[in-house]
């Protein structure tokens, strides 16, 4: 089994998508391993976001990213890091497939709704930004007996 990061961003806690992003990621089969609302500090989209410092869409992106409560997520499962990836979809919704989040409720890159790790690597340093260890439970989940054969 797998973990990913995952975060509902300030756009989609405002449009009230928080149930609906959710609802999908446990409707695919992953686990919700930790979860928790939260203001993301500026040190902490730094950190986040260390990679993209350079690009002129940088001081937008922690903006964004700072400007209201977000939802974290660490979700588990067979995959999890490229499964969660393609229930997001393309980072500029207008390229998204529908049945897509972005593909389904964005309209522009910047106000993309979701985030999640693109490797098991980047999900291990994203977890920690985010999460204590003690705030990532680990339990029996039954459906796995089905998901799996
Ligand atoms: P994410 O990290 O949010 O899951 O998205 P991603 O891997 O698909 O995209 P990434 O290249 O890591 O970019 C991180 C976030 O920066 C914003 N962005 N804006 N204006 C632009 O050209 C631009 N490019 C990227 C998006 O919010 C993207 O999700
Ligand atoms: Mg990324």
């Amino acid at each position: 089994m797998e973990k990913t990061f995952a975060m509902i961003k300030p756009d989609g806690v405002q449009r009230s998508l928080v149930g609906n992003i959710i609802a999908r990621y446990e409707a695919k089969g992953l686990r919700v391993a930790g979860m928790k609302i939260m203001q993301v500090s500026n040190e902490q989209a730094a950190q986040h976001y260390a990679e993209h410092v350079e690009k002129p869409f940088y001081p937008g992106l922690v903006s964004y990213i700072t400007s209201g409560p977000v939802v974290a997520l660490v979700l588990e499962g067979k995959n999890a890091v490229e499964e969660v990836r393609k229930i997001n979809g393309a980072t500029n919704p207008l390229n998204a497939a529908c049945g897509t989040i972005r593909g389904d409720f964005g309209q522009e890159v910047g106000r993309n709704v979701v985030h999640a790790s693109d490797s098991v690597e980047s999900a291990a340093r994203e977890i920690a930004i985010y999460f204590n260890a003690d705030e990532v439970l680990e339990y029996d989940y039954l459906p796995n007996k089905w998901l799996f054969e």
